[in-house]
């Protein structure tokens, strides 16, 4: 969910609806606003659907507030209504929260709320209880929220206004994520920093268990036991503009044509004499020295990159390496140790089940070594290493540009872990850079290219169906190719490895079914040819994705499309260009809402 809260001399209706306006990736099935009328009463205002609505019904209000708070909902407890939107009022309290209060059925019973609550969520339950505590401590916020953090169980990031402060805002962290910033235009605190940039270059990240305070004048930190802390100080490595559409007509494909650029942000300044140097990052070689496998965790489309990474790296290093969905990780007494690396893969860095999942890895005694893109999140601060990818702020839901400059980070480590186990000398490890620094330009002749894409999703909107199939690295590939067509497209897309379609999915293909083929791999191009026969022969429309130069008849497929040349292990950056141009065509095709999809959110920080 996102969340803002402001207060000081603007208006703060405009200021909370913009801020949401710019949060809604994080959710958007409902939304609201409350705040402090021109008389100091509390008003709330909510909506289900998207904060367009919220502004329309808002705008008639016209009340002059300079301090409220508003989110945006993913919802979790409770279905999709007026009541269930945040804020959440009991009593003297209104508030919004992001997360999951897990005793919230206990707490019911305890405070007595059956029967006065008027939502299903677990966040007006946490409104009553914060009610009850706060009479009990005679009105004194501070007290109030130090008992109501002892009773909660679950993650957490609340905005509270209290009836009897007018133009003051409480927030209170357990890990979900907040940040706050004093700016010349008031104070501001949100879930993440692109509700603040149009205010400051400087923020802070709120820590796990403290509280913050704002007024028009000031942002305190406090810890639960009201001591005054200094917060550290960060300030934003990247401009608004990184975060407008620039004249795309959606973010996603904005952030498509972004990839090559990302990723030059993301290799060079990691490049010594042509070979991977991590000494400014602060990784040690002996990390990769010492372990005797490597395990990596995410979720979504960074699990994707993990699973390429993993089909690349073991059989470069000749050792085992793993990959996990950090949400089964979590469940399943994973066997890592101290031997063993853990990569953790995550744009957000806040995702709730890979920095659980991490947490578990290292108190197992793994080092945990975390490849993040927002700078100073959750995941980042609490590994023991970090890799930062530089792909600037991502705002489409279905990632693009992360997933790449994840990869080139991936293949990096690779690359230097390697060198360091003698498995690639100098001259192998020169050469196996200038391949990654060859498919950038590769990667951005297909997106040049999109106009080939385009056409060819005609064949592709009206099927209920699509397959993706491949061999080795393709099959990795076209995982992230299935995922990206359902999320945006909403058509039915799983990915196959190419030699196991005849054991079961087979059966599915029939007359005009989509059959994405990726053919990358020369040592297996043969076999996975005669994969594409085989669904050829049963009906399936075929879209053959091969290099350049690779020798095949013409009829084998419905359409072809071929990439620039690369090394084998290279073609992912061509190839999730024309992916991810595939599931965006499609979704335009579709008439549907590319950025924000139905049911999705970009930041997952709920179980
Ligand atoms: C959500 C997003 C995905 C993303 C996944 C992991 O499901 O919609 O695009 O891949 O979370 O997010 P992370 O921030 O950890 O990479």
């Amino acid at each position: 969910c996102g969340i803002i809260g402001y207060s000081g001399p603007l208006e703060a209706g405009k200021l909370l609806l913009n801020g949401l306006a710019g949060l809604e990736y994080r959710g958007y099935d409902s939304a609201g606003i409350a705040y402090f009328d021109g008389e100091s009463r509390i008003q709330v205002v909510k909506k289900v659907g998207k904060v367009a609505a919220l502004r329309e019904c808002a705008a008639k209000l016209g009340d002059v507030s300079h301090c409220g708070i508003g989110h945006t909902r993913w919802a979790t407890h409770g279905g999709v209504t007026q009541e269930n939107a945040h804020p959440h009022r009991f009593g003297r309290i209104t508030l919004i929260h992001n997360g999951i209060i897990e005793n919230y059925h206990q707490l019911t019973v305890e405070y007595g709320l059956e029967g006065k609550l008027v939502s299903q969520t677990d966040t007006e339950v946490a409104a009553g209880v914060l009610d009850a505590l706060y009479s009990q401590c005679g009105g004194d916020p501070m007290a109030a929220l130090k008992a109501f953090a002892a009773r909660l169980k679950g993650s957490y990031g609340f905005c509270i206004l209290f009836e009897d402060h007018p133009g003051e805002i409480y927030a209170l962290r357990n890990v979900s994520p907040l940040v706050a910033a004093y700016t010349p235009s008031g104070a501001l605190i949100a879930s993440d920093l692109t509700a603040l940039i149009s205010y400051t270059r400087e923020y802070f990240v709120v820590p796990e268990h403290h509280i913050v305070r704002l007024t028009p004048y000031k942002v305190r930190l406090y810890d639960m036991d009201g001591n005054k802390v200094a917060p550290e100080m960060m300030e934003v490595s990247w401009n608004m503009d990184a975060a407008m559409k620039n004249g795309f007509p959606h973010y996603m494909l904005k952030e498509i044509h972004e990839q090559p650029e990302a990723l030059k942000n993301t290799i060079l300044p990691r490049l010594a004499k042509g070979l991977p140097d991590f000494t400014d990052d602060g990784i040690p070689d002996r990390l990769f020295a010492d372990c005797g496998r490597v395990h990596i965790i995410a979720c979504g489309t960074a699990m994707h990159a993990g699973m390429v990474a993993r089909a690349l790296m073991e059989p470069l290093l000749r050792i085992p390496v793993a990959v996990s969905i950090a949400s089964e990780f979590r469940y399943e007494q994973p066997l890592v140790d101290a031997q063993t690396l853990v990569i953790v893969i995550s744009q957000s860095g806040e995702t709730i089940d890979t920095l659980a999942a991490m947490r578990l890895a290292q108190s197992l005694g793994s080092p945990a070594l975390a490849v993040v893109n927002v700078k100073g999140s959750t995941i980042a601060r609490e590994s023991d290493y970090v890799l930062y990818t530089h792909a600037g702020p991502e705002i489409a839901v279905a990632s693009t540009k992360a997933y790449s400059v994840q990869l080139a980070a991936l293949y990096m480590i690779g690359c230097r872990m390697a060198m360091v186990r003698g498995k690639l000398d100098q001259s192998g490890a020169k050469a196996f850079m200038g391949d990654l620094l060859d498919a950038v330009p590769a990667m951005e002749a297909m997106i040049q290219k999109k106009d080939q894409v385009r056409n060819l999703v005609t064949h592709l909107i009206n099927a209920p169906d699509a397959f993706f199939i491949g061999r080795g690295l393709d099959y990795a590939f076209s995982l992230e190719g299935a995922l990206k067509l359902k999320e945006i497209s909403y058509i039915h897309s799983e990915a196959y490895a190419a030699g196991e379609l005849k054991h079961g999915t087979i059966a599915l293909i029939s007359d005009r079914v989509p059959v994405i083929a990726i053919a990358t791999q020369d040592k297996i191009f043969a076999k996975t040819v005669s994969n594409v026969r085989e669904v050829r022969a049963r009906g399936a429309f075929v879209i053959l994705l091969a290099k350049e130069s690779a020798r095949v008849e013409e009829d084998i497929a419905d359409i072809q499309i071929r990439i620039p040349d690369l090394a084998d292990q290279f073609t992912v950056f061509p190839i999730a260009a024309v992916l991810q141009l595939i599931a965006y065509y499609a979704s335009v095709g579709k008439n549907l809402d590319v950025d924000q999809p139905r049911n999705l959110a970009k930041s997952v920080t709920v179980e």
